[in-house]
């Protein structure tokens, strides 16, 4: 064997990514032009491709991520290699699908993809969820909401909702209040309807949230998952391509043991934590600017720092919050002091998103 043949070169390195999938598309990375930058060092046989992904959080990213390395590890020569991923833009994404219809049809024209999500039921999670949506729209920011709570899907009530989504040509167009477009299992369910999930079905519902739901042009979607680190929400979070996740708790210290088991899931999952939001912060005393720690102060805080991320906001136990909820007409409608931190909320979240 000549020495020339045992070199190194680029195209032996993308002969050998021929072969891999994508495997929700089922078409190579090559063709669907996912490869995005080879650099060989021949002397030291190093070699390092960038992989554009389709979502910054697709669920199978470390498959994909693994199936390259053994791709490239192939190649004769190589000795050390190095996967480096990067994100389409949804100009990207949309003309990929285009080409390739794929499940994620109805969010070819979402930005960003949000999760709520919280160790716990009841520390406010819908509550933020809707807040933060109507908050991103009244700041200019096209949104809408996804209801993947499925064993208590309590957004169409916090919106105000009652109607069923309708269909057109296969799709079904989402509900709109406020400005603010959702979906929910429990809009398709109907009131009052108990529903079973389980792991395979919550899977089914979601890829039609995504798939079958014209979404249209968003800059937000905002998804409000089930609560706790359980089956739903591991299910949820692996099917959902998340650009990242917020975190919801109470100040107590047995809500702070739950949230860093949920940090502990994303984190395994590589998705992004975009931060963390206190909520039922304190109370205001009516009348006076004093205010009282209920659940105690600084846990939110020492989590944040903890695990190196931003503490987003810090909302106080707010009588408007809760009647704003239970009649339909969320607290972030009114711009004020009583919602402000939505708004800080909201714009913390934008500044996240350039
Ligand atoms: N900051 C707040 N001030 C007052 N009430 C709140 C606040 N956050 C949530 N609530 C109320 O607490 C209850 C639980 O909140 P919810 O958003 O439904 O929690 P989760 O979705 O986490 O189960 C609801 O009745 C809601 O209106
Ligand atoms: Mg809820």
């Amino acid at each position: 064997m000549s020495s020339n043949n045992g070199q190194l070169t680029k195209d032996k390195v993308l002969e050998a990514l021929r072969d891999v999938k994508d495997p929700e598309l089922k078409k190579g990375l090559v063709e669907l032009g996912m490869i995005r930058d080879i650099e060989i060092n021949s002397g030291e046989g190093a070699v390092k491709v960038t992989v554009a992904l389709t979502f910054s959080g697709c669920p199978l990213k470390r498959q994909i991520k693994d199936e390259v390395k053994s791709a490239i590890d192939s190649v004769e020569g190589v000795r050390y290699s190095e996967v480096a991923l990067t994100s389409m833009t949804s100009e990207e994404r949309a003309r990929l699908f285009g080409q390739a219809p794929s499940d994620m049809e109805g969010i070819k024209h979402v930005r960003r993809i949000i999760a709520i999500a919280s160790g716990k039921g009841g520390v406010g999670k819908s509550t933020v969820t809707v807040n933060l949506a109507i908050a991103l729209n009244n700041l200019g920011k096209t949104t809408g909401i996804l209801d993947a709570d499925f064993h208590g899907p309590d957004i169409p009530i916090m919106m105000g909702v009652d109607e069923r989504p309708v269909g057109s040509k296969g799709m079904l167009i989402p509900l709109e209040k406020y400005g603010v477009k959702l979906m929910s299992t429990a809009t398709l369910a109907g009131e009052g309807v108990p529903i079973v999930w389980r792991g395979p079905l919550v899977n089914k519902a979601v890829k039609e949230f995504l798939g079958k739901v014209k979404w249209g042009e968003l800059d937000y979607l905002i998804v409000d998952l089930p609560p706790g680190t359980g089956d739903a929400t591991i299910t949820v979070t692996k099917s959902i391509p998340l650009d990242g996740v917020i975190v919801v708790t109470t100040p107590q210290k047995v809500a702070i043991a739950d949230v860093r088991r949920a940090i502990g899931l994303f984190k395994t999952e590589e998705i992004p934590i975009l931060g963390i939001v206190e909520n039922m912060s304190y109370l205001k005393l009516p009348d006076t600017d004093d205010i009282m720690d209920i659940f105690g102060s600084g846990g939110g805080e020492k989590l944040a720092n903890a695990f190196n991320v931003p503490l987003l906001a810090q909302i106080p136990i707010e009588p408007s919050i809760r009647i704003g909820g239970d009649k339909g007409a969320p607290a972030a409608l009114q711009q004020n002091a009583n919602s402000q931190e939505f708004y800080k909320l909201a714009e913390n979240v934008m500044k996240g998103a350039s």
